[in-house]
């Protein structure tokens, strides 16, 4: 190829890389699928490295490539970055509406004229801005004649760190602007921040490789961009929404803040797509209670909503306060990481006999309730956390997850603090407890002569993906096993009305419901009696594979380890559990005893193996769906041979999304996982 041509494809080549990541990265479009943007790329790739003389630095291919720093350089701001200020409740929000409103009154000097004062004040409501506040790592960039020039944190507002290399790497940001009309000089700024999805995936990795873990998404941020090899950081998959301009010259821009995102949009920086203008304190309150509403749904974290006077002429009348605008506030959601002491911890029983340590926590609230208590998994958590009784600890709970002990205080570990180790015995049968394979989980090895296990197990039954016994709670249960009522599973047929009469809470109408329940409960499924069982290591999934599989429970019960191993998804271990559990005699008699009560499931047809046209194939349903609903989608790909997984991961071939897809489709996104709606699933199932 003569000089001239390779010059204008590399240029070619560059403009249309970038047109795709502004509609990919800025639209939420795509043009044309990512084999082909790959080939785009690698073609680039290869012409520059034939001719590096013709290499830029605005180049897509140069994103990643300069050599580790030994340390970040100093970056004076020339426009202070500033903090704001919060508020915490609709009161504080309407104080600082007024606040505002009063600050934009003519001044008036003499006590009588307050009443003119009042007539004076602009009894219009004020235009806001509203946009999510973001939980991540303030940023500065530095455009110059489009280019990205510099990259900075905040620091401490007037002197950041200059973190251009890492800043480049993250491909939400753009190494040349797009369109035109921007200013000569341009400075941004916008929150730099980790997906909850890519967090839990850097966090998994760190575990598997006895790394320290990220508390948050917000420390997983600042820790990814604050390496000195911009390559660590280009694995973190950062991102961006920017959020204001600040130093501008040889340009003009828009006279509200609303407008002046728009424009940032429209030259290629992402801007959130939740930010919205508003009229007045009371739809502020709206917003933030819409936003506290939609707040796990969203892929990232945030920590409370911010409110922009919108007109920047106004902003300037109103001014600032030290280091914060008067013109802007942080409406605060609750915190979701508090301090708390550790006054004990005890060790809980599991269904499986698994022991497992309990936090008992000084009461806290976070993240909108009082927690007292936190899981804390198993030994090996305990001393990757250096966990002592005593000490202080960092609780989050964010959204409606269980509350999990994150970080020990260590400055603050008093004298006295003491260790924590496992029991010998187990706490409630005082059988001996034996460490499995791995070391990581103890176990109670007494079953269902610990009463404990027996009494998950009947939980276990009574649920609703098993026996589905309506009206059985665990407070119930926990009755009639202190009653000596319930000594296995078998037992819950044996129960009389008399007996659930004497029960707390309980009246002649509630017994009866409860023994029709159980009446009820007899006509199950096979699957749901296996599942009910609670065989170990097989769950929902697995006891359809069995029940598909050998067609009855008298062939599972004979079916060898060999044969067990044969069925889809069931390895050595979980087939020797299966062998083992109906080896048992004590086993055996439960399931005589239940089948003698008149437990029955309709006869399953077993069809012949055949190729399904998903076989090999793994899915994931999330979201809601108009024309069936997941279970029927469950099905529909279990009858084709595919396979139906509960999570998002890189063995997942596809992501089956309706609407309101959350966390799963963010996953997806991230991990590059193909993602179709229900129309491509139908289209799919009925094609291929
Ligand atoms: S505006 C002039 N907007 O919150 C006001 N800040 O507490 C400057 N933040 O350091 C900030 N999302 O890192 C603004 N939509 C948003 C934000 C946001 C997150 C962070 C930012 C700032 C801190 C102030």
């Amino acid at each position: 190829m003569p000089a001239d041509s390779v010059k204008e494809r590399i240029a070619e080549l560059r403009q249309q890389i970038d047109h795709h990541n502004y509609l990919y990265y800025i639209d939420d479009q795509i043009e044309i699928p990512d084999a082909e943007y790959d080939r785009l790329m690698r073609e680039l790739q290869d012409l520059e490295q034939q001719y590096p003389q013709l290499i830029s630095p605005e180049s897509p291919t140069q994103r990643v490539g300069a050599t580790p720093l030994t340390a970040f350089s100093e970056v004076q701001h020339q426009q202070p970055m500033l903090s704001l200020g919060n508020v915490f409740t609709e009161q504080e929000l309407i104080d600082f509406d007024q606040r505002v409103r009063e600050r934009l009154a003519p001044k008036k000097t003499t006590q009588s004229e307050t009443s003119s004062q009042q007539e004076e004040q602009p009894d219009g409501l004020l235009e806001y801005v509203c946009e999510p506040k973001l939980d991540g790592v303030a940023v500065s960039l530095l455009y110059e004649g489009g280019k990205l020039i510099r990259g900075a944190t905040r620091g401490d507002g007037s002197k950041g760190e200059d973190i251009t290399q890492n800043v480049r790497t993250i491909s939400t940001i753009p190494l040349q602007l797009h369109g035109e009309g921007y200013p000569e000089r341009l400075e941004v700024r916008g929150e730099l921040f980790i997906s909850k999805a890519t967090f839990e995936s850097i966090n998994e990795d760190a575990l598997k490789q006895d790394q320290k873990t990220f508390v948050n998404p917000r420390n997983a941020a600042s820790g990814s961009l604050r390496q000195l090899d911009p390559k660590i950081t280009a694995k973190r998959n950062l991102e961006i929404y920017v959020y204001a301009a600040g130093w501008v010259e040889g340009g003009e821009l828009a006279d509200t803040h609303h407008e002046r995102l728009k424009q940032l949009h429209q030259w290629g920086l992402r801007t959130n797509p939740e930010i919205k203008k508003v009229q007045g304190a009371a739809e502020c309150q709206v917003y933030y209670e819409k936003i506290g509403a939609k707040r796990d749904d969203l892929p990232y974290e945030i920590d409370g909503v911010v409110y922009k006077l919108n007109s920047i002429e106004l902003q300037e009348q109103v001014g600032f306060i030290s280091r914060a605008p008067r013109w802007a506030t942080a409406h605060k959601f609750p915190a979701q990481e508090e301090l708390t002491p550790l006054l004990d911890v005890e060790f809980q029983v599991g269904r499986t006999g698994a022991v497992t340590p309990v936090a008992r926590l000084e009461p806290v609230f976070v993240g909108g309730v009082t927690i007292s208590n936190a899981t804390l998994h198993n030994m090996d958590e305990i001393k990757r956390l250096d966990l002592h009784i005593g000490d202080h600890v960092i609780v989050r709970r964010a959204g409606d997850v269980i509350p999990k002990v994150v970080q020990v205080v260590t400055d603050r570990r008093p004298a006295n603090a003491t260790e924590i180790t496992m029991p010998n015995l187990c706490p409630v049968c005082e059988s001996e407890v034996l460490q499995d394979e791995e070391g990581i989980i103890f176990r109670c090895n007494a079953g269902l002569y610990c009463a404990a296990q027996r009494k998950e197990s009947i939980k276990h039954f009574a649920s609703r993906k098993a026996l589905d016994i309506q009206g059985l709670g665990d407070k119930i249960v926990e009755q009639l096993c202190a009653l000596g009522l319930l000594e296995s599973i078998a037992d819950l047929y044996q129960l009389r009305r008399e007996q659930l009469i004497e029960l707390d809470g309980f009246g002649e109408k509630s017994a009866n419901k409860l023994i029709a329940a159980i009446e009820a409960s007899k006509q199950t499924t096979l699957p749901k009696f296996i599942f009910g069982l609670g065989i170990r290591e097989v769950g929902e999934t697995t006891a359809k594979q069995l029940a598909n599989q050998f067609g009855s429970l008298d062939e599972i019960q004979k079916a060898d380890q060999d044969s067990l191993e044969q069925t889809p998804e069931i390895g050595p271990i979980v087939a020797a559990h299966i062998s083992h559990f109906f080896h048992d005699s004590h086993n055996r008699a439960v399931i005589e005893a239940l089948l003698a009560a008149g437990i029955v499931w309709p006869k399953i047809e077993v069809s012949p193996v055949t190729e399904g046209v998903f076989s090999g194939l793994v899915f994931v349903v999330t979201g809601k769906l108009e024309q069936m609903s997941r279970e029927d989608a469950k099905h529909k790909i279990e009858s084709l041979d595919g396979k139906v997984s509960s999570s998002v991961s890189a063995k997942t071939d596809y992501l089956l999304a309706g609407e309101k897809a959350g966390s799963k489709l963010a996953k997806a996104q991230t991990l590059g996982v193909k993602i179709i709606d229900e129309q491509q699933f139908i289209e799919l199932a009925d094609s291929l």
